[in-house]
């Protein structure tokens, strides 16, 4: 596995979505209101909405085109919706953020 540096924790604002292109994958890095850093893949597993223009609420996003709620922990679709999104693992070193692919 390898940890690709993505960003910088003093430049994410909370809450807000921020879109990184890593390898072949679009990941929606997010930092919620808890300090936590969650990455997901950017891509709803609805139609494929842009998660990272989603909004935030607590563990949560919201798909910014028809709501699904997706959890940004195990990237599942809250029910009564179904699908999955693939979660990344990220890791803080000082004040850098890696994500784990
Ligand atoms: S594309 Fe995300 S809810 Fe429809």
């Amino acid at each position: 596995m390898e940890r690709i540096h993505v960003a910088d924790v003093d430049n994410l604002p909370e809450k807000l979505g921020k879109s990184v292109k890593v390898r072949n994958y679009d990941i929606a890095l997010f930092k919620l209101s808890n300090g936590v850093i969650r990455a997901i893949e950017n891509s709803c597993p609805h139609k494929g909405g842009a998660l990272s223009q989603g909004i935030i609420s607590g563990e949560s996003v919201y798909c910014p085109l028809h709501d699904w709620k997706i959890c940004t922990e195990d990237g599942k679709a809250q029910k009564p919706d179904e699908g999955c999104v693939k979660t990344f693992k990220v890791e803080i070193k000082d004040t850098k953020v890696y994500v784990c692919i």
